[in-house]
This record gives C-alpha cells, structure tokens and sequence, in this order.
C-alpha cells in the first residue's frame, strides 16, 4: 500500500530534520533523479539548497542549454552552471578503461563540488539522486570481490570528501521516482525522461574519448533520438542511444571509397534497469535511422543494430 504523497511528506519531513539551517548543493544533471532529488529537496528548505550543474563535456546534444532553462529559468531553483569539459576531457585524455573513466569523472565531479561549494561559503551536504538499484549493485559488487561496474554516484565518492550526502531517492525504484516526480508537480518532459548515466558520453565511446569522436557520436545520437519520438516511440523504451565504435570500416558514397566509424544503435525495455529486453524496432524504422545517420553524419558509414539482453549483456557498453 505504497503512498507517494506519504512518502513526499515524510521525506520532506526527514531532509529538514537532517539539514537543519545547513546550506546543501544538489548536483544536477538534467535527468530525472537528480531532477526530482532537487526539487524534493527545495520544497523541503527553499533557498538554503543551490544546485551545481557541472558541464562534462560529456553530454548529449542540447542538454546543458535545457538545465539552465528549466531549473534556473523555470523552476526558480538558485542554479550555478559551470563549463568544465575542458578539466574532464583534459584528465580523460587517453584513457581506455571502462572502470578508470567513471573513478575519473566521479573523482572529478566531487572536486568540481567542492570548488564550487567553497565559492559558496562551504555547504554541509552535498545532496544526490541515488537510486535503490544504484546502491545494491555497488554493495553486491564490493560483497563479491568483482565488480561489474562502479556506479559513480555511489561507489566513487572518495573517503575524504567533505560534505554530509543527502539522498532522498536511496529507496526508490526508477517508476517510483517518476511517480514521485508526478506528486510535486515536475513537467511530463522531464519525468518521462530516459535515464542517463553520470559518466555520459565517455561510456558510449568505448577506448579513448576525443572532442572530435563526441561531436561525431552526438550528431548519430540526436538523429537516432529524433527518429524515435517522431515515430512515437520514446516512451515505450527505457533507453535509446549510439554508441561510436572505437572501428573503422570501408565503405562506398558515390563514387568514392570511404574509411570512416562505425556506429551501434541500442534501445531496451526495462522496469528498473536490472534487467533488459532489446526494443523490437521495425525494419523499415531501423533502415530509415541508418539512412539518416550515414547520409548525414561525417565520419561514420556503417550502422549496427545491438540485440543483445541483459543479461548477459549490460545496457551500456561501458
Ligand atoms: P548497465 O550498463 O550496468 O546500466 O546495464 C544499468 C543502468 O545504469 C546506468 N549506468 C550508470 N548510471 N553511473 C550512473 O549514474 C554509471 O556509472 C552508470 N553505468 C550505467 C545505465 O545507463 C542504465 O540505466
């Protein structure tokens, strides 16, 4: 007899208890939890929370500009917006490994908090949209000696950080956190948002991350996207995006011999992201996306469809 408004109220009622007169910075990264962490989070103190938007570089087309605009713009909600994709790309710079990217960007995320924290005066509590599934991958995965993948938001905070976490979402699956969503009043846009992993761009480009690979990759990603909603299909999935394969392959445009990457589309359903099926997309939709990506976007010329579950796959590549 679950009760969202309950739930709401006594969350509510928790992060005032904890935080007291305290100054709390919410991490925000456009997605839905951290979406709903703060705006749970300003019902609850106000102006006491300033949420940090901090630009990787690692984001999908458009997406820094719709933040600013919705929380700042919309929501009223004290936001600094802070470009650091040069820092993130900088300390990425030829790094292959899967694990060694996301402790870079967890490590440099909470740098970058701090940072700006202390421009603040200092805050208290660093607060974050940790899901239920989040914590009990990264328990498990300390429990079993082999980890599948640290979730940066949990398993990446170093021993030394400062700040106090507050995570009002620690208990919910993704549905509830939409349903909570709903309950204070956040827009459809944003609680029907797919999820979006916190080390972003740099896990769908497997081996070495380039500005030139990014921009290449979030051209194939914005159509692949675009594709989707017109074909009214975006929220029966849980995720869609590309990925740039660290491949290049031969190909024919014209008259010409090209040598360019390859990509691969991957789209699931899921409940909560444990567990995945491949999305059955048409022949005709995945040829039309193909069509569009090769024919528009410089630098690949082959399309792949990813069908693989998880398990035994994962969602990400990465
Ligand atoms: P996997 O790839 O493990 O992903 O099947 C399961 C869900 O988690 C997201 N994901 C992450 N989210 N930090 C995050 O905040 C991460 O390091 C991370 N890795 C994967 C993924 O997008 C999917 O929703």
């Amino acid at each position: 007899n679950w009760n969202m408004a309950g739930f709401r109220d006594a969350e509510i009622g928790r992060i005032r208890q904890k935080v007291g007169k305290g100054r709390v910075i919410c991490g925000l990264s456009g997605g839905v939890d951290s979406s709903v962490a703060a705006k749970l989070i300003h019902e609850a103190i106000g102006d006491q929370l300033t949420c940090i938007f901090i630009d990787p570089g690692l984001l999908r087309h458009g997406e820094a500009e719709q933040v600013v605009a919705t929380f700042r713009d919309r929501f009223n909600i004290p936001l600094i917006h802070r470009d650091a994709s040069d820092v993130f790309l900088g300390a990425l710079e030829g790094v292959t490994d899967p694990e060694v990217k996301r402790k870079t960007i967890g490590r440099l995320f909470v740098e970058i908090f701090d940072e700006e924290a202390a421009k603040l005066g200092g805050a208290e509590f660093l607060a974050q949209g940790t899901l239920y599934p989040d914590v009990i991958e990264s328990v498990s995965a300390v429990g079993q000696s082999v980890t599948i993948k640290s979730h940066h938001n949990v398993g990446g905070l170093p021993e030394n950080m400062k700040m106090q976490l507050v995570e009002p979402l620690r208990e919910l699956f993704k549905d509830e956190v939409r349903m909570l969503g709903r309950e204070l009043g956040l827009p459809e846009e944003i609680i029907g948002r797919h999820p979006f992993p916190g080390p972003g761009l740099a896990i769908r480009v497997p081996g070495a991350i380039t500005r030139e690979k990014l921009a290449v990759l979030r051209q194939a990603d914005r159509i692949y996207l675009e594709e989707i909603r017109k074909a009214g299909l975006y929220d029966k999935i849980w995720q869609a995006f590309a990925v740039l394969l660290p491949v290049r392959t031969v190909g024919v445009m014209g008259d010409g011999r090209t040598y360019d990457s390859a990509c691969a589309l991957r789209a699931v359903t899921s409940t909560d992201g444990m567990t995945a099926e491949v999305y059955p997309f048409s022949f005709d939709f995945l040829n039309r996306v193909a069509g569009r990506i090769i024919g528009e976007v410089r630098g690949i010329n082959r399309v792949t469809y990813d069908i693989t579950s998880k398990p035994p796959g994962t969602i990400e590549w990465e």
